[in-house]
């Protein structure tokens, strides 16, 4: 399809007055739209439009660049794409869940942004994804379980949304129970506790704004506004937010390879990577096996029991999900922990309220459990016991604490639009 005859080019247009013939073209191009691409009406404007500049009416509303920021090149550094030699891949190579039919687009992604951070699409109007997800705590919330519209209570602790895109299974929440992240965005909209809406509603909230049926067109052609088109929009902007401006990625950059000692770093934070790295045998805390590559995220194998308790009693994690298999209770997904010291407290349950209490749990608190991560248990059946000194304790939260890039709340492509 050729994209000209549906983005008609107006790069020379000045801002804000948009001439007739602008929107004779414009009708036009939507007339070949209807006619010739009725069939493939839903997937993203692949090719950049050139009519990238929204118009007056958005402007008014909005807090957005007259040409689109940056969002479909990840960006990521090298040393992201390389595997560092030694027994577990460091590269992302391969992880990355983005589906073909979804790749971000700048537009797309802007129209997410939009979402993302609109109160109007709660039933009241109190709240929006960003209400949990707050930038400056990681995408994440403080609340060991956030509020919904009439102040209920979530079942979990909110989860970060920062390299969402790399989890190679694609599932998401705790429980992993949304098989893809284009299924997930749809949800909080229509919980009962977080926004009290059906698709509908939101449907109806969309056409109230001036804003939307141009951030619509901008991002799929034509005006069209359909739940489908708000789950593509906001997974492609949820798919943006990566993070590489880290202490961690500044020493990083400067060694061939993660287990090297960084000359940015303090001897504490060394020391604290390398218990980080290193296998339970060497003295370390096998954390790098399931916290894995430069991104810090989930390895392949899936939700994994961590050994928070003994028994799993009114959370059954993974188990409530796929039911055929016992094998499953008592499991969780495993979270980045890129910008881990902004999204306290911790776990699916925010039982932790600091990193110190998170090492102390993998240090002398893993409990037994039929279900029980392999790399948690001791070859006689035991959970493991690290032993770590006060001292090394405090390094490896140290080490955690280089994770941290204040970039990701600061970055305007990532912050809230309304003005
Ligand atoms: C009232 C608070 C609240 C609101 C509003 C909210 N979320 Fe969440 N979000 C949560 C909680 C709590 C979880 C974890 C729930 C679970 O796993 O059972 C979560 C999980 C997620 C996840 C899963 C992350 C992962 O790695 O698996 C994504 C993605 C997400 N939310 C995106 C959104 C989007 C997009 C919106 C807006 C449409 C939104 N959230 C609105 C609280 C909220
Ligand atoms: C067997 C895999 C596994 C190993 C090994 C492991 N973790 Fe985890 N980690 C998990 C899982 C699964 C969760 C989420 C558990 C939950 O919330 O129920 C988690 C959660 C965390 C969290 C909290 C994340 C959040 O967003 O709340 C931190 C911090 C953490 N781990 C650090 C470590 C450190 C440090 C080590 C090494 C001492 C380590 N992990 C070893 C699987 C593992």
């Amino acid at each position: 399809m050729n994209s000209l005859l549906i983005h008609p080019n107006t790069q020379g247009m000045k801002r804000p007055l948009l001439s007739t013939k602008f929107w004779m073209l414009a009708a036009l191009g939507s007339v070949f739209l209807v006619l010739a691409c009725n069939k493939t009406a839903d997937q993203p404007a692949t090719t950049t439009p050139t009519s990238t500049t929204p118009t007056v009416n958005v402007l008014a509303a909005l807090n957005l660049p007259t040409t689109a920021y940056d969002y479909s090149n990840l960006g990521f550094p090298s040393f992201y794409l390389t595997n560092a030699p030694g027994p577990l891949p460091t590269s992302i190579n391969g992880i990355n869940n983005t589906p073909n039919n979804n790749p971000i687009t700048n537009n797309g992604a802007t129209l997410g942004r939009v979402l993302f951070y609109d109160r109007n699409l709660s039933i009241n109007r109190t709240i929006s994804c960003a209400s949990c997800h707050r930038p400056e705590l990681g995408f994440s919330d403080s609340a060991v379980k956030s509020r919904g519209f009439a102040g209920g209570l979530t079942r979990r602790h909110s989860m970060t949304l920062i390299n969402a895109v790399l989890y190679q299974r694609g599932r998401f929440f705790w429980d992993e129970r949304a098989a893809t992240l284009e299924d997930q965005v749809l949800q909080p909209f229509q919980d009962a506790t977080e926004m009290g809406m059906t698709l509908t509603g939101v449907v109806t909230r969309l056409r109230e704004q001036v804003y939307y049926p141009e951030l619509f067109r901008l991002a799929f052609g034509d005006t069209a506004m359909t739940s489908n088109r708000v789950s593509l929009a906001l997974s492609q902007f949820v798919r943006s937010i990566v993070s590489y401006n880290s202490k961690y990625d500044q020493g990083r950059a400067l060694v061939n390879n993660p287990g090297d000692n960084f000359p940015n770093f303090t001897a504490a934070e060394n020391q604290g990577k390398n218990i980080f790295f290193q296998t339970i045998p060497n003295g370390g805390g096998a954390c790098f096996g399931c916290h894995t590559t430069e991104a810090f995220v989930s390895a392949n194998p899936g939700p994994q029991n961590n050994g928070l308790d003994a028994i799993s009693t009114t959370d059954l994690g993974a188990g409530e999900v796929f039911t055929q298999n016992p094998i499953f209770v008592g499991r969780f997904k495993t979270s980045t922990l890129r910008n881990i010291a902004l999204t306290a407290p911790y776990m699916h349950d925010g039982r932790f309220k600091t990193l110190e209490e998170v090492v102390e749990h993998y240090n002398s608190g893993i409990k037994a459990h039929p279900t029980l991560a392999p790399a948690l248990t001791n070859p006689n059946g035991t959970p493991v016991r690290l032993n770590l000194t006060a001292a090394q304790k405090s390094a490896l939260v140290a080490f955690m604490q280089t994770l941290t890039d204040n970039s990701v709340a600061t970055n305007a492509k990532w912050t809230n639009p309304f003005r």
